[in-house]
Formats: structure tokens, C-alpha cells, sequence
């Protein structure tokens, strides 16, 4: 078995820690955390040695895989460092706060001879899987437009107790960044390559509280299609994030992982979609086990594993192409996204 170690002993981690043990993916050797006592609770629970630094856990163990569970701001300067010390990574989301960051994460990619895979566990939903074949299949017919919704509720504790979240430094972006990259990388998941997107941004209802928006809307427009995305923290629920694809036979709406048909006279279907309970809170879904899995199979088996830079650029370069069209009121095309790489 694989030796896996996980920095950032937070929230996520514990998801990460339970999919490596109960599916036997990888042996947890080491959890590092600034604040030891995290550490040690989780090498308690779920064993491994405790480490209060990520320099100290690599050059004592030697893992094969490290997991990236620490704030935004930390996930390119350690994923940079643990490919440099050989050691592959797996990074929780967002991939990137900046485009300095971007190409810094680009090139210690092109460099390193091990891999690194983005957690983006959504994309493993049967929900997911079954509008993904839909929609190849042509069945539904031409796609002619998308929405994506998300309204969730992060108020000034959520923030507060944090440390880390609502500063644009080592947060980045909250509504966006934080709350709904999952929907905008589905969105691009179904339609393909993003072109541009004019969008905006505001914070309603934390002024004072996060210099980070809690809401933002996007037009974008994909290859063919274009699609509207609003996403607001503003909210007083945390509502299942909704996608929704209109295309020439039915329209496809997926809400959280439920996904119902409506046709145009009227009849509507509601297909089975076999859910998994999730090992964390219901909205992060159940897809982490067999996103970190796969990862893990295709290290053993030398084959490519689909959410690599490649293979997640094009949501990257639409996060941070929709943060520059809200910041300069502008039409942003993303392939001018750190277009010297
Ligand atoms: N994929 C998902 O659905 C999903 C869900 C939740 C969180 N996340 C992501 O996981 C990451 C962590 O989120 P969280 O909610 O667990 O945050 P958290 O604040 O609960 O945990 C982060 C941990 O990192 C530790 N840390 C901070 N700086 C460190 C350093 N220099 N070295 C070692 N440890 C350090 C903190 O002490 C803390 O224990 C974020 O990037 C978040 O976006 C992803």
C-alpha cells in the first residue's frame, strides 16, 4: 500500500483520512498541523505520527502521496515544495487564488516527475455521470443554453472563527473561490471549453466582516453555448447547488445530486440516481473516496488521471477570469489567463 500523509488537519482532512481507510488506498503515515493538538487528535483517530510542520512530516516519513488540506493560500507554495521533495500531491480546491500562483503551480507541474491530482469530487456523482452520458449520447438533443445556482448561507461566525476566510490573501474569494468552483467547474464539465465570461461581484451582507465578495454572477460564453452562473453566500440556507441544461428534446436539472427531465409537452421524469451517503457535510457530496481512489490507480497503474492541470485548467482559468471581468467591469477571454505559459 501506498504511504499517505495529509497536511491541513482541519475540516476536510477528516474526509480524506476516512476514504484512505475505509476503502484501503493508501497507509496514513503522517498528519501535520501549525496547531499541534490537531495533529495529534487525528493521528489518535485515525494513526500515523503527529507533525506540526509540513517540512518536518515529508523529510520524516517519506510519503508517496500528500494530501493539501490547508487554507487556499498555502496549496501552491506546499504543493510546489512536496513535488520538489518527490512526492506526489493531491490538492483540495481551489487549485489557485492568482495568476502568479497559476504559473508558479505550471511550472513546478512541467518540472516535477511526480503527479499531482485536484480534488474536485463533484465530477464522481452519479448524478454527474449519468447527464454526462446523457449529453453525449445526443439523446437530449443540441445543448442550447445552461444556468448554474448556488445560494448557501456563510454568516460573520463563519467567518470570524475562521482565521483564514473572507481575506483576499489567504482566502482569495469566498462565493466563487470558496462556495461554488464545485458548479463552475460542472458547468464546464457539460459544456466544454469556456471563452469568455463578463461577470461582477459584491458583498451584500458582510461589510466589514470579508474583504471577499458573497456573491457574483457570470455570463459565459462556451464554444457553442452560453450560460449564466450566480452564486451568493447571502443566503439564509444552504439550498442543493442547481445546474440546469436546456437542450432541444428536455431540459436537464440536476439540484445537489437529485436530477429530474422536463419534456416539452409537459411530462416530467425523475431517473434513479443512486446517492452514497457523504463521510462529511452533505453539501461536499460523496465523491472524495473514488476522486482520491483514482488518483491512487493511476499512479499504480501509470495511467493518466482526468483531474491533472490539463485535465482541470479550463475551470482555473475561468475562476480567475471571472474574478479579473468583476474586478476591471470588463469582457474577459480566458485563454488570456496567464497566456505566456
Ligand atoms: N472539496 C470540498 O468539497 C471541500 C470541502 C471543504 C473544504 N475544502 C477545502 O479544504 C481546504 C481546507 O478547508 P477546511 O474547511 O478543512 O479548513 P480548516 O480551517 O478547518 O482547516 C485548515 C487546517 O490547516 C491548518 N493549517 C493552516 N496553516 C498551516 C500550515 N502552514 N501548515 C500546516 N497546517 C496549517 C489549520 O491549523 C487548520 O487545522 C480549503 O482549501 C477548502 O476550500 C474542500
Amino acid at each position: 500500500m501506498m504511504k499517505s500523509a495529509i497536511v491541513g488537519c482541519g475540516g476536510i482532512a477528516v474526509v480524506h483520512a476516512q476514504s484512505l481507510i475505509q476503502r484501503q488506498i493508501g497507509e496514513i503515515v503522517g498528519f501535520a498541523d501549525i496547531k499541534p493538538e490537531r495533529a495529534q487528535a487525528y493521528a489518535q483517530r485515525f494513526g500515523g505520527r503527529a507533525y506540526s510542520s509540513l517540512e518536518e512530516m515529508l523529510s520524516a516519513e517519506k510519503p508517496d502521496v500528500l494530501h493539501i488540506c490547508t487554507p487556499h493560500y498555502l496549496h501552491v507554495p506546499m504543493a510546489v515544495y512536496a513535488l520538489g521533495q518527490g512526492v506526489h500531491v493531491f490538492m483540495e480546491k481551489p487549485p489557485v487564488i492568482s495568476t502568479q500562483q497559476y504559473r508558479q503551480l505550471a511550472e513546478a507541474v512541467q518540472q516535477a516527475e511526480k503527479r499531482i491530482g485536484f480534488c474536485f469530487q463533484n465530477r464522481y456523482n452519479k448524478s454527474v455521470q449519468l447527464i454526462k452520458g446523457l449529453l453525449a449520447s445526443g439523446e437530449a438533443g443540441k445543448v442550447l443554453g445552461a444556468r448554474g445556482f448556488v445560494t448557501w448561507c456563510r454568516n460573520e461566525k463563519y467567518y470570524t472563527e475562521s482565521g483564514w476566510r473572507g481575506s483576499l490573501t489567504t482566502e482569495g474569494g469566498s462565493a466563487l473561490a470558496n462556495q461554488s468552483v464545485h458548479t463552475l467547474d460542472l458547468l464546464n464539465y457539460f459544456l466544454g471549453k469556456p471563452v469568455w465570461t463578463d461577470a461582477r461581484m459584491a458583498n451584500h451582507h458582510l461589510q466589514g466582516v470579508i474583504e471577499t465578495e458573497d456573491t457574483v454572477e457570470a455570463y459565459i460564453r462556451y464554444e457553442n453555448v452560453n450560460a449564466s452562473f450566480y452564486a451568493t453566500t447571502a443566503y439564509c440556507a444552504d439550498v442543493p447547488p442547481l445546474i440546469e441544461i436546456a437542450c432541444e428534446n428536455r431540459t436537464i436539472r440536476m439540484e445537489g445530486e437529485r436530477v429530474t427531465y422536463f419534456y416539452p409537452d409537459a411530462r416530467v421524469e425523475l431517473p434513479e440516481v443512486e446517492v452514497t451517503a457523504p463521510l462529511g457535510k452533505s453539501y461536499w457530496g460523496s465523491g472524495h473516496a473514488g476522486c482520491i481512489e483514482d488518483f491512487y490507480e493511476s499512479i499504480k497503474t501509470q495511467k493518466r488521471y482526468e483531474q491533472d492541470l490539463e485535465g482541470i485548467e479550463d475551470t482555473l482559468k475561468l475562476m480567475l477570469a471571472v474574478y479579473e471581468s468583476a474586478r476591471t467591469d470588463s469582457r474577459i477571454y480566458t485563454d488570456s489567463i496567464a497566456a505566456a505559459l
